[in-house]
């Protein structure tokens, strides 16, 4: 069987019991840190492509939105998700209750990956995209201690707190056409079943 790993807090639960149960499995990583856990842990690992379809796929979310429509990338790790995902026979979403929302946008900002290259002229232009969605905000690039944060693909993030995503097809659409963006955390129609853990256990969710 293949697996593909995700990245995230709640996805390094499931690579740690996954390591645990000493399967034969191939895996593929969403990132750099999650390979590096996953190596740590003796599970074997393989290049995107270098495997068959992607059996199954389990990774965190940052926001879980109506059909299971969700944000990711809070991490960073939002392109390499969204390719392992897309090659991925079925995807399973881990996350606690808190993740739940009503309307997407509501509690975590979207996170837009861009490459470096002219990234404050791109931002500009997510800008005025966002504006044709009434979503008033400018995005923000996310910097950590005191420098902007690279992905694993040498790329910048901006984060844009869009209050609430109506439109969430037409915005993921309007924002991948934009020359300079590489991808953004509006992860639609991909996920198969979410596994809700909450103080009264795990509640299980398909689209
Ligand atoms: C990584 O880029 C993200 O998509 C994570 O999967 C997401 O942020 C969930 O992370 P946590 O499980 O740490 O909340």
């Amino acid at each position: 069987m293949v697996v593909g790993l995700g990245t995230g807090s709640t996805a390094v639960w499931f690579v740690k019991a996954l390591g645990a149960r000493g399967l034969k499995l191939t895996c593929v990583s969403t990132s750099t840190v999650t390979a590096d856990l996953a190596a740590s842990l003796g599970l074997k690992l393989a290049e995107l492509g270098e495997t068959g379809t992607i059996d199954l796929t389990v990774d965190g979310a940052d926001e879980i939105g109506p059909g299971l429509s969700l944000i990711k990338g809070a991490g960073a790790a939002l392109l390499r998700e969204k390719l392992v995902w897309e090659a991925s026979k079925r995807c399973v979403v881990i996350a606690d209750a808190a993740k739940q929302v009503e309307t997407l946008g509501a509690k975590f900002p979207l996170p837009i990956e861009v490459v470096a290259f002219g990234h404050k002229t791109t931002a500009n232009r997510i800008c005025d995209v966002l504006a044709e969605f009434d979503i008033g905000t400018a995005p923000r690039l996310r910097m950590k201690d005191g420098a902007a944060v690279k992905t694993d693909n040498g790329n910048l993030i901006y984060d844009a707190a869009c209050g609430r995503i109506e439109e969430p097809a037409a915005l993921a659409a309007a924002l991948k056409s934009l020359t300079g963006v590489v991808e953004h955390g509006l992860f639609l129609d991909l996920a198969d079943r979410a596994l809700i853990g909450t103080d009264g256990g795990v509640i299980t969710l398909e689209p």
